[in-house]
């Protein structure tokens, strides 16, 4: 945008004013929690000190004992945000992660522990494609230096330009008899060859054979074996300390990766004992599914070891498939190598995780039912994917179960620009004021002295999670979801 230099002073003003609402809104993020500071409920919560902590984790906790009670004491908060297929539109990025207050106006990392999670379809249809993974490359250690992470899942777009770049030319054979979409646009004609690529994206590259030699032996190809998953859980209770103590579970652990790329925390399964596991334990489901197409129950249930291990196999079977494009230098755009094993032939299929729409096309009484059952097995309350356009903004079916978050963002759509944000809070009924504890039915307004009735409670927790769709423009949030749950720690 030129700017005349009449305006630069109003300019700089406007941009002074913006600043400081910025940090206004980023210092609500860590509230303290209104009733710590009236009297009557600082007497109620015994270390007050600590109950300020919103979203810290401590770091002291290894086993049990002292460092639990610290856990038991504090409200635990955790925030991820999910955006979807972006398509080469830098611009339209930025004002989203700027809107989900992840980054600043320079597009520096302010998102602390939050978790940004992109489900894919970076490529494409726009011509911002090496900006936007310039970006996520520069982004994703700031985020981990902060505690927080970047998980960068790929599309098939990523794929197809891994599979040789003439993306139409790949699609898997049965795929565009059902790319119906639920909303207008319609999908430009199939089988036209470059119909995704621009001119100006391949120019960007120096050409079309760099741009292939990128995205399979060069910087990107090298990122997405790295840095890039299939699919990711995230976990609502992330360190082993967030978990209160009082329930008795074991909390599962995350697969041992090597620091460096945080996303690797969240793309294997975790090791989770049997008394997690126990239908029992209200924590088991806390967590989110992440995936481009679709994961439904059957093709997690064609999946070798399907049982013990969906997320390390479905990341496996994807990284394989990456790899085994590059052992074969410059094969012919056609499809999948003539080698590839029965399990990559699944995965990209419309079955597979990949390009699957169910979870968009089918009607509701076709879908939940199965969508639970896929979120037993993933062990999840929510199934979030792109892949298939919400033009309107995000749409949440099933009670949230499946949550779809391609809103046509780019360009080359003009769809909402949108994030999801799912904010998970843990806090202990100690550090609630009687005003709320009667909101949550804890206690009576006709007890004859709330406060002693309150803190003859015990260990009871309250579980809020708060789905809502983010949008640029002036277009308001939109809660998809509110959930909220009195967790009553079990008699010991
Ligand atoms: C993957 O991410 C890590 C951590 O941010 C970074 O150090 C590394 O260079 C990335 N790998 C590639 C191939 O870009």
């Amino acid at each position: 945008m030129p700017v005349a230099g009449s305006n630069r002073p109003l300019l700089f003003l406007t941009l002074l004013v913006f600043v400081g609402l910025f940090s206004l809104s980023r210092n609500h993020k860590d509230p303290v929690p209104e009733h710590a500071s009236s009297s009557e409920s600082s007497k109620l919560a015994p270390t007050p000190a600590l109950v300020n902590q919103v979203g810290e984790r401590g770091s002291a906790l290894t086993s049990g004992g002292g460092a639990r009670d610290d856990a038991s004491s504090r409200t635990i908060q955790q925030r991820i945000i999910a955006v979807g297929d972006v398509h080469g539109d830098l611009a339209a990025l930025m004002q989203i992660l700027r809107r989900a207050q992840l980054v600043d106006l320079r597009g520096h990392w302010i998102g602390g522990q939050d978790i940004l999670v992109q489900t894919g379809d970076i490529v494409d249809r726009g011509p911002d494609t090496i900006a936007i993974y310039r970006f996520f490359q520069t982004l994703r250690p700031q985020a981990e230096a902060a505690g927080g992470a970047l998980v960068s899942l790929l599309g098939n777009h990523e794929l197809m330009n891994s599979l040789g770049g003439k993306s139409a030319t790949i699609l898997p054979p049965e795929s565009h008899k059902r790319f119906k979409l639920i909303s207008t646009p319609p999908p430009p004609p199939l089988r036209t060859d470059w119909r995704y690529v621009t001119k100006e994206d391949i120019a960007s590259f120096g050409g079309e054979r760099n741009r292939r030699e990128a995205f399979s032996t060069g910087w990107i190809g090298q990122e997405f074996r790295t840095n890039y998953s299939i699919t990711a859980r995230v976990p609502y209770l992330i360190t082993d300390d967030d978990f209160p103590a009082s329930f008795a579970v074991q909390a599962p652990v995350l697969p041992k990766t090597p620091r460096g790329s945080s996303d690797r925390r969240f793309v294997g399964d975790p090791h989770v004992s049997p008394s997690f596991d126990a239908v029992a334990n209200p924590f088991r489901l806390a967590a989110a599914s992440f995936v481009h197409g679709g994961i439904t129950p059957e093709y997690l249930a064609s999946l070798p070891h399907s049982s013990d291990e969906p997320i390390s196999e479905m990341n496996r079977i994807g990284h394989e498939l990456l790899a085994s494009l590059l052992a074969v230098p410059g094969h012919a755009p056609l499809g999948l190598p003539r080698t590839a094993p029965a399990e990559q032939r699944e995965f990209w299929s419309e079955r597979g995780p990949m390009w699957n729409r169910d979870w968009a096309l089918e009607d509701e009484d076709e879908i939940c039912e199965r969508a639970e059952k896929a979120c037993e097995v993933l062990r999840v309350r929510h199934l979030i994917q792109g892949h298939t356009p919400q033009f309107e903004g995000i749409l949440s079916r099933c009670d949230g179960k499946i949550l779809l978050i391609d809103t046509g963002i780019s360009r080359a759509y003009g769809g909402a620009h949108s994030s999801l944000s799912i904010t998970y809070t843990l806090s202990p009924a100690s550090t609630l004021s009687v005003q709320d504890a009667i909101a949550h039915k804890l206690i009576s307004a006709s007890d004859a002295d709330p406060h002693a009735k309150l803190e003859t409670l015990g260990e009871v927790w309250i579980e809020t999670e708060l789905v809502e769709a983010l949008y640029t423009k002036g277009r308001e949030t939109e809660t998809l979801g509110k959930w909220e749950r009195v967790l009553n720690a079990p008699e010991r």
